[in-house]
């Protein structure tokens, strides 16, 4: 990892990430999370403030340990237990089956093999556990798509490898998820081809 992910870009995903916007939606996102927790692409801890009480353990997952060392104050203020316990989220070091819930806000457009991020979200959660996410992604509309492939090529790199254009619904089904609940919105803040949004639960198919 070069200079500008490991020491720049954190600084400058913890304030992009801030938004009063965005809380809301964090807040809702978490609101029924209980138990022991995996978040994927833990970042700053922007989700830390939003963990109910029936969250134990939360077991956070990311590669950027800047960030991780950002969220400190975050962690020390809340009644949650968080453990760094792993870089990526292709490989989680945690036995099968053993998570209440995963946790994913705006990361699933950026790990590079999402595929085996998912099929190793699938591994560890319990049955009947579930995934809770806030993603961007692939726009409904041809005129957003076209602007979004222009513009992926250029923002990818200066956003950590971000992708515009991944359809998020998709990508649970085709890969082992049913969708429990999701809403499709534009993002208040954000221009169009950044802030169509996926919000919702998918569970185990
Ligand atoms: C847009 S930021 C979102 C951070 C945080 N989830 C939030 O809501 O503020 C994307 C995060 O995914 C992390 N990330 C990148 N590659 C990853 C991977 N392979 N596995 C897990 N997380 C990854 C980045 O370091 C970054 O913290």
């Amino acid at each position: 990892m070069g200079i500008y992910r490991s020491r720049v870009l954190p600084h400058i995903m913890n304030a992009a990430m801030k938004s009063k916007a965005n809380e809301e939606i964090r807040a809702r996102v978490c609101s029924d999370l209980e138990g022991s927790v995996v978040e994927i692409g833990f970042g700053s801890g922007l989700n830390v403030p939003y963990y109910p009480a029936a969250v134990h353990t939360v077991h956070a997952v990311e590669p950027a340990t800047r960030s991780f060392e950002i969220a400190a104050e975050r962690v020390e203020a809340s009644h949650v237990e968080v453990h760094h316990t792993g870089l990526t989220g292709e490989r989680l070091d945690l036995p099968a089956g053993t998570a209440d819930a995963v946790l994913s806000t705006w990361t699933l457009c950026t790990i590079p093999d999402i595929v085996a991020a998912l099929a190793e979200i699938r591994r560890v959660l319990k049955p009947g556990g579930l995934l809770h996410f806030v993603e961007h992604g692939i726009a409904p509309d041809s005129k957003t798509i076209r602007r979004q492939r222009r513009i992926e090529p250029i923002s990818k790199p200066i956003f950590g490898g971000c992708h515009l254009t991944r359809d998020i619904p998709a990508l649970l089904t085709d890969n082992g998820f049913a969708i429990h609940t999701i809403a499709a919105f534009q993002h208040a803040k954000e221009p169009r081809p950044f802030g169509w949004t996926f919000e919702g639960r998918a569970c185990v198919a």
